[in-house]
């Protein structure tokens, strides 16, 4: 068996021991004689392995008991549409501002626009290609809207905000697929924090949705599946719930707890990121299209300055055993992804790689 560097931006690498107990649980979870997948939902196995799956993200998050913990299906995406049909209450006279930072906070626009027309952009970077996160200054805040929506990392463009914005009485809701977990944050300063979990938390399938408990229940007569109240009164468990996904989000959970939590993790995601852009920064060989105050601990965009090296440069990096490097097509380029589970090896061996090939080709 070999082991490759996986710089997927998501679904993305997770911790070894955590594939590791996974394999060893498979057949026969902790002596029930069956493997989770095969497990009733409604089982005492289950409902404990999903009861300690939102203890341990409560304890590694500081998440208040005024917040419910959901795991629903759905991704990230269908939250951009849950959100507007939750929370804008009156249309008549509520709005929601939106803080457009990348191709994420674009779709979550373009969905709440089909539930209520009048969304608005607070600010919006667009017109530098989202290289950076628009300033407090640059925000036209609405005091009226149902929430402030923003993109707390950008998983496409490579940045991140660093300070959330101050959006007074107004709840601020975070899309953190995928920087959740990798720095530490007040969950007390947002109305909503939500990710999918392909990326920190573990394999797709589960959507992760922290939201404040007077936020719940705002609206009548929503569909069952739609509605947050719903969910949160049943326990995330109103239809069977992605049982093997939170199975493994769990144990994401008990890894990150044995790593010394998220201060310790965020700690070791500085030093992976600030070696990988000085290395790129060092080179005039390696660009990154961002801005430096703007960058992402999760995320690192680069491109070569002639453009023709970047498919040799793709093709040398998978021989060497670097994997999924490829940048999104609406950057180009190349794309690190470098979550919580990417060891700090990892990120020297790209960077070895790197000086190699800019030696022979530069
Ligand atoms: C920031 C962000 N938001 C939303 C999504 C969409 O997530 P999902 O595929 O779970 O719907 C992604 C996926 O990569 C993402 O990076």
């Amino acid at each position: 068996m070999k082991r490759v560097y996986n710089f997927s931006a998501g679904p993305a690498v997770l911790p070894v021991s955590v594939l590791e107990r996974a394999r060893d649980e498979m057949l026969d979870y902790r002596g029930s004689g069956m493997s989770v997948m095969e497990m009733s939902h409604r089982s005492k196995e289950y409902m404990a392995i999903i009861a300690q799956s939102e203890a341990l993200l409560r304890q590694l998050m500081g998440i208040g008991d005024d917040y419910a913990v959901l795991f629903l299906q759905g991704g990230a995406s269908l939250q951009f549409t849950m959100i507007p049909m939750n929370l804008i209450t009156d249309p008549a006279t509520q709005s929601a501002d939106y803080v457009m930072t990348g191709s994420w906070s674009e779709k979550a626009f373009a969905e709440a626009k089909k539930i209520f027309s009048d969304v608005r952009v607070a600010a919006t970077t667009k017109s530098v290609n989202y290289c950076r996160i628009p300033t407090q200054a640059e925000l036209t805040l609405n005091p009226n809207a149902a929430y402030v929506h923003i993109t707390s990392n950008n998983t496409i463009f490579g940045t991140e905000y660093q300070e959330i914005p101050d959006t007074g009485s107004v709840p601020l809701i975070a899309d953190a697929s995928s920087n959740i977990l990798s720095r530490s944050v007040d969950v007390s300063r947002y109305g909503m924090i939500y990710a999918g979990a392909q990326k920190n938390l573990g394999p797709s399938g589960v959507t992760v949705v922290i939201v404040r408990k007077d936020l719940l229940g705002r609206k009548a007569n929503l569909p069952a599946m739609l509605d947050y109240q719903v969910q949160a009164k049943d326990g995330s468990m109103y239809n069977t719930p992605p049982t093997y996904a939170i199975y493994i989000l769990g144990l994401v959970l008990e890894w990150v707890k044995e790593q010394g939590g998220v201060a310790v993790i965020e700690q070791r995601n500085v030093a992976k990121a600030n070696k990988l852009y000085d290395a790129i920064d060092a080179s005039g060989f390696y660009l990154c299209p961002t801005e430096k105050a703007s960058r992402s601990r999760m995320n690192v965009p680069f491109t070569i300055a002639k453009a023709e090296l970047t498919d040799p440069f793709l093709a040398g990096a998978k021989a060497a055993g670097l994997v999924t490097l490829k940048g999104h097509r609406s950057v180009g380029g190349m794309r690190a992804s470098i979550y919580n589970a990417m060891p700090e090896e990892g990120v020297d061996a790209l960077i070895a790689f790197m000086r190699e090939f800019e030696r022979v080709n530069g």
